[in-house]
This record gives C-alpha cells, structure tokens and sequence, in this order.
C-alpha cells in the first residue's frame, strides 16, 4: 500500500509580533484536523509549531496533491484565522493568499512537501521546520546529508547507499528544474544550490531504484515564477535509515550552525538555530532564524511520535555558536551583508523608499547642499 506524507504549513498570526502562535488559535487549527481524521480524510496527523508558523503533518493514501487533503489543511488554517482575528494577532491569516480554496494549496500561500512511498518494516522520518528563513536554507544541510560523505559515513559504508543520490533543484527566479546525479556532478550541483539567493533544492531521490529521500516545500515559490517571493519559512521532509541516512547523519548538519536569509523583516543573514520546541520562539531581533527537528516512526501510516530531536545537549555548542555569530552580524546594523542586498529586499518596503528619493540623484560632484528657506534641500 502506498502512503502520502503531506506536511503543509502557514502562518496565520503571530503571538506576539511574529515570535509565536497563540494556544486558542493552535487548538482551532488541531481540531479541525482532527475532525478531518475522524472523516477519513487523512489517517493520522500531527501538529507542529515553528515560530509564528503551524505545519500539519498528514498521512493518508490519497497520493500527493490531494485536493482533499489540501482543502482539509486549508480549512484548518481558515478557521484558525478566525480564532486569530478575534483576538487581534499580529498578521493574522499572513499566509493566505487566496480567497477562496481551488483544488490545491499551491499558490495560495501554505508552504507544503509532500511524498509517496511504500511503507518499508520500519519507516523513520524526520520532518524539519524552519521559521524566519527560507527553502533554500535546506540547500547546505541536504548536500551534507546526501552527498558528503566526510558527513554521511553511510554514503562510504553502505551498499545501497554507495551509488549515490539525484537532487531534484529549482530555479525560483524561472520555476524550470534540473536533476543532477551525486557523486559525479556534485561540483555542477554545487555551482548551483550554492546560490542559494536563486537555487532550492525540492526533492532528493536514491539513485539506485529512484526511492524518494527528501522533499522540501518550494511550491509557493514555483508558482509565483518570474516574480521571486523567496522568503517562506520552509519545511523538510527527510527519510532516514536502511538504505538512507541514519537518523544522525541527517540531523549532523545542524550541529554546525550556517547562514541563512530571513531573520528581521525577512532581510537579514543569520545562523539557523536548531532548537527543542519549546524554544522555537525567536524573539531576538525577532530571531535569530529557528529550526526544530520532529521524528516520527511510521507504523501502518500513524505517526508514532514526534520525538523532539534538537532536544539534546549534544547541540547545545551549536547554540552557542549561533549566539555568537549572531552578535558578530548585529554589530553591522543597518549595513549589508547582515542586511542583505537591494535586489533581495523586492517584497519590503525599501523599493518604496528609493522610488521616492530617485529624482535626487544627479551626475554633478559633490558640494556643499544650499538650503530654501523652509530648510529643504534647495540643488
Ligand atoms: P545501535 O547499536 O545503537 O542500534 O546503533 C546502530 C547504528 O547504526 C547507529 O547509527
Ligand atoms: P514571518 O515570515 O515569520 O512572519 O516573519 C516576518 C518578519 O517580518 C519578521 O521580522
Ligand atoms: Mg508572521
Ligand atoms: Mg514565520
Ligand atoms: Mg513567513
């Protein structure tokens, strides 16, 4: 029997700001997912938090874009905005585009990743959630799991593993995709998913039979193609052991913390922090970026779990580090490259800005400004 792993998430108002999600809005979106398992619309499901973003995560057999399934999530996240605009939360239904629902939660604001597979004898999954950042964070953790070896000690050891993967990348400015073969085009992929401004990995696949490995929610980007909306905090979908990475493997990335987009106003570089749960409200500088690791082992398509996997003094030292390079980044302000470049910023209000103030500028040298007598700025 084939199974679908759906994980769609939103935000759908903030508690405070954009530093968490309200308990009587968490509770709205539950029941209604709840109320979906009970109808046989899904068989199981499970609810995450991340910041000010919610993530379902669904199994069922109805194959992936599911319009029931996807109206089920969007509905959930529908009601809960209700609850939310009741009490005021900040940005309360941020994430939904759309007035009404239309077959599919793609382009309609949710971020989702999704995948079939045949439940193997034991099927150890591991679903990622991110807030203040976007998909392309994915990028450098997913080439250490699936293609770095000095990483994955599977990819050496392990015979199903040795062949290697095919990562599935995206190019968010175009929506057009390209497949490319690890080991033997790891540098080709690298010139790519290393832009990680332009380039997201959607999906990794096992070489040797095509088995899905890892799926990442990129689809709000690829819909909205040609005009590039990148930043959505993002959700991972990774498959762990027996002929995948081990559970370790998968999680090792994060205990060497990387830079990321997104932190304040979405327009900032900052460490991706791997946190427990409870800790995945970024207050900071309304950061810095979060993510949190929840494992499920998948018996007849329930979700056993989650199992809180940064919950684990063994990352305490990559907290740390984020701290530290935290503070090394706020040092510069205002100033790039903690604040990222124009061209990232196209969704802010800084195109607004410079609209108002491009008639000031002039190809003459500089002198000293002569004023009018209310004190503007006269020649
Ligand atoms: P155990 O001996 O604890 O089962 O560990 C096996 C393993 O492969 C860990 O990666
Ligand atoms: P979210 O995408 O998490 O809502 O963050 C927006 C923001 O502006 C944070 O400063
Ligand atoms: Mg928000
Ligand atoms: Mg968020
Ligand atoms: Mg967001």
């Amino acid at each position: 029997m084939k199974l679908t792993l759906s994980v769609i998430k939103a935000d759908i108002g903030g508690f405070v700001g954009h530093s968490s999600v309200h308990k009587d809005v968490l509770a709205k979106v539950k029941e209604v997912a709840e109320d979906g398992k009970d109808k046989g619309i899904i068989r199981d499901v499970s609810v995450l938090v991340c910041g000010d973003d919610i993530a379902l995560v669904m199994t069922h057999t109805k194959g992936v874009d599911s319009s029931e399934v996807h109206e089920l999530a969007w509905n959930a996240f529908k009601e809960g905005t209700e609850v939310a605009k009741k009490l005021k939360m900040y940005g309360a239904g941020q994430d939904l585009l759309a007035e009404a629902f239309s077959g599919n939660v793609k382009g309609m604001g949710p971020g989702i990743a999704e995948m079939e597979f045949v439940e193997r004898k034991s099927e150890p999954v591991i679903v990622f959630f991110a807030d203040k950042t976007s998909p392309s964070a994915w990028n450098l953790p997913l080439y250490e799991m699936f293609a770095d070896p000095m990483n994955t000690a599977g990819l050496v050891i392990d015979p199903s593993m040795h062949e290697g993967f095919i990562f599935d990348v995206m190019d968010a400015y175009t929506g057009m995709g390209i497949q490319l073969k690890t080991p033997e085009e790891l540098y080709d992929l690298l010139v790519f998913i290393g832009a990680t401004s332009r380039y997201v990995v959607r999906a990794v696949y096992r070489k040797s039979d095509g088995e899905i490995a890892a799926a990442a929610s990129t689809q709000k980007l690829s819909f909205m193609a040609g005009r590039y909306v990148g930043k959505d905090d993002p959700v991972l979908i990774v498959r762990a052991q027996s002929g995948f990475p081990a559970v370790g493997e998968i999680l090792e990335p994060f205990a060497r913390p990387w830079l990321v987009e997104g932190w304040m106003r979405g327009s900032h570089t900052g460490p991706l922090m791997p946190v427990a749960f409870k800790n995945a409200k970024p207050t900071r500088f309304d950061g810095p970026p979060r993510v949190i690791a929840a494992g499920y082992q998948i018996a007849d398509g329930y979700l056993i779990g989650p199992s809180d996997l940064f919950d684990d003094p063994a990352f305490d030292h990559a907290r740390e580090e984020c701290n530290k390079m935290a503070n090394i980044l706020r040092r510069q302000g205002i100033f790039e490259p903690h604040r990222l470049p124009p061209e990232e910023m196209e969704y802010t209000t800084l195109p607004k800005v410079l609209e108002k103030l491009k008639d000031r500028f002039k190809l003459v040298e500089t002198k000293k400004p002569k004023f009018s007598s209310e004190g503007e700025i006269a020649e």
